[in-house]
């Protein structure tokens, strides 16, 4: 752990921003399948001749989806490398130009110089660096001494809408994991350590995280407040192929795997998300008969979490409830998690098993075991 617990003064995730390849059917999916509101929108129609955005907004998950207008657009080569995936893990910070420059001091590579950008609302300030794969973090201040300050809804450029989703109940980005090459684990938690002063929350070895065929390895980097969770991945060698080697192969570099919402009320949230058409991973009836010796009490039915797929697990100071949904494009790359913590601070370790096998099945009918 560094001296300094928060070098570059992270406040927050600010939002995620994915490079999509038509952002107006990705506004829709995500609003009427997951419930998010659009709440802000760039494009032609507000002067912006470059890409089309949409915020998507649920409580304190900000989504933003980015469509560039011409194959010029550097998110053009995004796409066509990643497909469709996440390119900015945004933070709020105190300082844009502070948390950009400490990072370059520790060692980051510039992703984006400090600049302001203004509209009506008036003036952000933004920087970014690079991380693993094509990835960068942003780094956002709304009000750092220098005389900017901003009134508006999101980012300069976007104007406020107000299309509203039927809200589910996934209340704020839990954390966000990022799959890595085969032994390039420790370099990027230690990028995390050295450049933004994160510590390691937990580790997985491949002991953890292994079936008969495929395994990985996991680090979980997080700041100093638990604001901001990290994991990081691996695959390790198994049999056959792990899903973070197939994620690689068609995702090309390392990225965001999956993004985890947490949640209030998982039962109800899920059954909204199945009634909206969201697709889960599912594991054998058999697990459920297993929760009361494994787990102990639960508040919940046991047989609603059998009927929706909800997984269970838990630590020494409670339980926590976490789903995986299946890809949400065409290439098995990205997808979410949702997620209620009852006290428990883990991932899930307990599920990993049940859960890759079920994976792997999943893999097996694409041809990428
Ligand atoms: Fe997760």
């Amino acid at each position: 752990m560094t001296e300094e617990k928060n070098p570059l003064g992270l406040k927050k995730i600010h939002h995620l921003e994915f490079f999509v390849g038509n952002a107006k059917q990705a506004e829709f999916y995500y609003r009427k399948a997951f419930g998010f509101t659009r709440a802000g929108y760039t494009g032609l129609e507000t002067g912006n001749r470059e890409t089309t955005s949409y915020l998507m907004r649920q409580n304190r998950v900000n989504l933003v989806f980015t469509t560039p207008l011409s194959p010029d657009h550097f998110g053009s080569e995004h796409i066509k490398t990643h497909g469709d995936g996440v390119y900015d893990i945004a933070f709020q910070v105190e300082d844009a130009d502070h948390a950009y420059n400490e990072a370059i001091k520790r060692g980051a590579k510039s992703a984006i110089e400090p600049h302001d950008m203004t509209d009506e609302n008036g003036t952000v300030r933004r920087a970014a660096i690079h991380t693993y794969g094509d990835t960068i973090h942003s780094f956002i201040s709304y009000n750092n001494g220098n005389g900017h300050n901003y009134d508006g809804t999101f980012l300069p450029g976007f104007a406020a809408t107000d299309v509203k989703g039927e809200d589910v109940g996934v209340v704020l980005v839990d954390h966000m994991v990022g799959n890595v090459e085969l032994g390039k684990m420790n370099h990027w938690c230690d990028f995390y350590r050295d450049v933004l002063g994160f510590y390691r929350y937990i580790t997985f070895d491949d002991e953890d995280i292994s079936t008969e065929y495929s395994a990985l390895m996991s680090i979980v980097m997080s700041d100093g407040g638990h604001n901001i969770k990290m994991p990081i991945n691996e695959p390790a060698e198994g049999k056959k192929k792990s899903q973070i080697e197939e994620y690689l192969d068609y995702y090309k570099t390392p990225g965001v795997q999956h993004i985890a919402l947490l949640c209030k009320d998982i039962v109800s949230t899920v059954e909204k998300l199945q009634a909206n058409g969201i697709e889960f991973l599912r594991v054998p009836d058999s697990y459920y008969a297993e929760i009361p010796e494994r787990v102990g009490e639960i508040d919940e039915n046991i047989e609603d979490l059998k009927r929706l797929g909800i997984l269970v697990d838990c630590d020494e100071e409670g339980y926590l409830l976490q789903i995986f949904t299946k890809p949400v494009e065409d290439r098995p790359t990205v997808f979410f998690e949702i997620l209620q913590r009852k006290g428990c601070k883990g991932f899930g370790k307990g599920n990993f098993k049940a859960l890759f096998v079920s994976i792997e099945e999943e893999q097996a009918k694409r041809g990428n075991l």
